[in-house]
């Protein structure tokens, strides 16, 4: 099965996906932790986009589109994968579906005023990416990767003038794929409001 989420930034897709990926056996691939991978690998693709990424702009469509297409090419991708983050832009939407099938299209929901509080308080680990937030999913030592004892950081781009830019771009130029899944009948809204357990179950529900 082939899953898209979609969703503001902070709504819980990484959050969310990090568990279905584990449910359905398929691999979670997100565009913004391979992007984020390429910024710490300091390669030619991350010193192009480390300053997009910190302002919370989109890496420009032929770049993303390009890592994505070899990403999805590789055989773990076979029984299907769950796409985090990618389609964000029409433009991505076409070119997937001219590479990939696209099943369901997980699109998660949350207001501003959580979603901003949800991002200015997330702390995500230095060593396996795992998220936490100092008040909703705090980990079980201050500071410290419940998964792997990695120290636990701030990303750049949670600080909130770039939270700000970032939900702009989310309204103007991704928010309108919810139509052209709903259209292609593969739209699935969930309601990201309540606790994660919660929402992964009702996500569970839809892809079943
Ligand atoms: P990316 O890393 O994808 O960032 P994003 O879309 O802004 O999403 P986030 O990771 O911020 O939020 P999330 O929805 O995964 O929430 P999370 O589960 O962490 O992309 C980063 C950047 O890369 C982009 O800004 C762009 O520059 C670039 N990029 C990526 N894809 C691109 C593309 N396709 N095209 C162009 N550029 C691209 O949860 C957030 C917090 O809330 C955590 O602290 C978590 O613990 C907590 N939480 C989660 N669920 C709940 C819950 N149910 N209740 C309470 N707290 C919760």
């Amino acid at each position: 099965m082939n899953v898209i989420f979609l969703g503001p930034p902070g709504s819980g897709k990484g959050t969310i996906a990090s568990k279905i990926t584990k449910e359905l056996k398929i691999p979670h691939i997100s565009t913004g932790d391979l992007f984020r991978a390429a910024i710490k690998a300091e390669n030619d693709l991350g010193l192009k986009i480390k300053s997009i990424i910190e302002a919370g702009d989109l890496v420009p469509d032929e770049v993303t589109i390009e890592v994505v297409k070899r990403r999805l090419d590789e055989s773990d991708t076979n029984d299907g994968y769950i796409l985090d983050g990618f389609p964000r832009t029409p433009a991505q939407a076409e070119a997937l579906g001219k590479f990939s099938t696209v099943d369901k299209v997980i699109d998660l929901s949350l207001n501003d005023e959580e979603l901003i509080k949800r991002l200015s308080g997330r702390r995500v680990c230095k060593s396996c990416g795992n998220s936490f937030h100092v008040d909703f999913v705090p980990p079980k030592k201050d500071g410290i990767c419940d998964d792997c004892g990695g120290e636990l950081y701030t990303r750049k781009d949670d600080q909130i003038d770039s939270i700000k830019n970032r939900l702009e771009v989310y309204y103007s130029q991704t928010e309108p794929l919810k139509a052209y899944y709903k259209e292609l009948g593969s739209l699935c809204p969930i309601d990201a409001s309540p606790a994660p357990s919660e929402v992964l179950k009702s996500v569970l529900e839809v892809l079943k």
